[in-house]
């Protein structure tokens, strides 16, 4: 089964990564220097490989290249990657990443005495789900008098936008399935922007997976007709294929407005955002408009990992952080148009890229750049988030990723979750209260904790991590760089 436009990787969870990025950008509208990150990785030992410029590393010059190298250490699941340059992803750089393990609990065969726990037929299907803008991005996001509005979504790198011909633009294609048999969708919100309601016609999602963490069937994930899907974040949904073969919607609803049209006008137009499943054998031709399903979403604060943490997660953390989301509103056009003062703010203050990368301020025990927090190596750390912003609706969601570790959700628009076994994954949803994420510093390096829509971190909504200075560069958890790391950055003043 394959409809996917996207280069995606797919890999073992034993590999050893070994990936050489060459830079050949030569177009004179794109920023130029690059640089990839591997969301959901976690890169332990190896900060120097996550990708992040000006954060882990100076970017890659055109015609420089840089060779990442990391394993999983465990690691299965749905990931991807990006440039981690400015607004860079935005304009195409991006893929699927796809991490296998023979022996986990998705396949058919044995798993710990558990066979076919998810009972999944078929795991070869990625869908990746994305905003357009038909600008790149450095100019759509150049009007900064709103929120930049893309032009339109697309499935797998396909769709339309008001006005084209559908017979020019075909939609993509999930299928064909076979009756009777279970798929597993892999999908994956590579947006800039936008989140989805994903939902498919006559049929239902099991979902098995968020952000590479295998969950625990209960009724908050099995059998939902429905399931947000923010930027950055991943999920494994099982459908099943039991209904009369043909062709039927599989629904991304995206949200806030595309091009000037609201999510409930785009609704009315299935043809403008959405993919088709396809039975096998049926003719090949668009559903009709349908009804929207909208019974049963899937409640994200009680997914549950299918393995509970080691440790409860119910005492008290070492250290607390407050990190509110605040809307600068009196800066004028030409302060944020050079970022010297960003339109956000996450806790105290801003981030903007420093011209040295953290990490080299952490070798050299040069001072560290604004909005980043030394922590200790082996506490617990709490982090919450708030939307201070007039409208904290899930229309305005703030979805925040964390480099370097998954985190327990330990509350989730207010509300506490379940702290034997909370939601853990790599990227939240923070709208409509507080939202309270817990990490372990047992990976040393400069993380940054940033808002996925990446007009947002451009605007400065992002803080960084720096996880203890003595272990990153000493002792058993000591980073260890891949070749040529410090050779990309410049000979910086007082290097001579
Ligand atoms: Cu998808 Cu900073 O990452
Ligand atoms: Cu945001």
């Amino acid at each position: 089964m394959d409809s996917n436009a996207r280069p995606n990787l797919i890999a073992n969870t034993a590999d050893n990564f070994s990936i050489n990025v060459v830079n050949q950008m030569t177009d004179q509208r794109l920023e130029l220097d690059t640089s990839i990150h591997w969301h959901g990785i976690l890169q332990h030992r190896t900060a120097g490989s996550d990708g992040t410029a000006q954060v882990t590393q100076c970017p890659i010059n055109p015609f420089n290249s840089f060779k990442y190298r990391f394993s999983t250490d465990g690691q299965a699941g749905t990931f991807w990657y990006h440039s981690h340059v400015g607004t860079q992803y935005c304009d195409g750089l991006q893929g699927g990443l796809i991490i296998r393990d023979p022996n986990d609990p998705y396949s058919k065969e044995d798993w710990v005495g558990k066979p076919g726990y998810y009972d999944v037929d078929d795991d070869s299907t990625i869908v990746t789900l994305r905003d357009w803008n038909h600008l790149p991005s450095w100019e759509a996001f150049d009007d900064l008098s709103g929120e930049p509005e893309p032009n339109s979504t697309l499935v797998n790198g396909r769709g339309r936008y008001v006005g084209a011909d559908p017979d020019d633009v075909p939609l993509a294609v999930i299928g064909p399935v076979n009756s009777g048999k279970s798929y597993r969708l892999r999908i994956i919100n590579m947006s800039c922007n936008s989140w989805f309601r994903v939902s498919l016609d006559n049929h239902t999602f099991t979902i098995i997976e968020a952000d590479g963490v295998a969950l625990s069937i209960n009724n908050a994930n099995r059998e939902v007709d429905s399931f947000t899907i923010f930027p950055g974040e991943r999920y494994s949904a099982v459908v099943k294929a039991d209904q009369l073969p043909g062709n039927y919607w599989f629904r991304t609803n995206p949200f806030p407005d595309i091009n000037g049209w609201s999510p409930e006008e785009q609704m009315r137009d299935p043809g403008l955002n959405n993919a088709i499943f396809r039975y096998e054998s049926v003719p090949i031709e668009e559903p009709k408009p349908g009804q929207i399903p909208t019974l049963c979403p899937m409640d994200e604060s009680k997914l549950k990992p299918l393995v509970p943490p080691a440790q409860s997660e119910c005492d008290k953390a070492d250290q607390e952080f407050f990190l509110p989301i605040v809307a600068i509103n009196d800066q004028t056009e030409e302060e944020r148009q050079n970022r010297s003062i960003p339109h956000y703010q996450l806790g105290n203050g801003s981030w903007i890229p420093p011209s040295l990368p953290v990490l080299l301020s952490v070798i050299r025990g040069e001072a560290l750049p604004g909005n980043t927090y030394p922590i200790e190596f082996g506490k617990t750390i709490d982090v919450t988030f708030l939307n201070t912003e007039d409208d904290s609706s899930i229309e305005g969601a703030h979805p925040l990723h964390l480099h370097g570790h998954e985190f327990s959700v330990l509350q989730f628009r207010g509300y506490k979750t379940d702290c034997r076994n909370p939601p853990r994954r790599d990227t939240i949803a923070v709208y409509d209260g507080n939202v309270t994420v817990r990490f372990r510093t047992d990976n040393p390096g400069p993380w940054i904790f940033h808002c996925h829509i990446d007009w947002h971190l451009d605007q400065g909504m992002a803080a960084v991590f720096a996880e203890s200075r003595y272990e990153m560069l000493y002792g058993n958890n000591s980073i260890v760089f891949p070749p040529g790391w410090e050779s990309l950055c410049p000979i910086y003043e007082g290097d001579k």
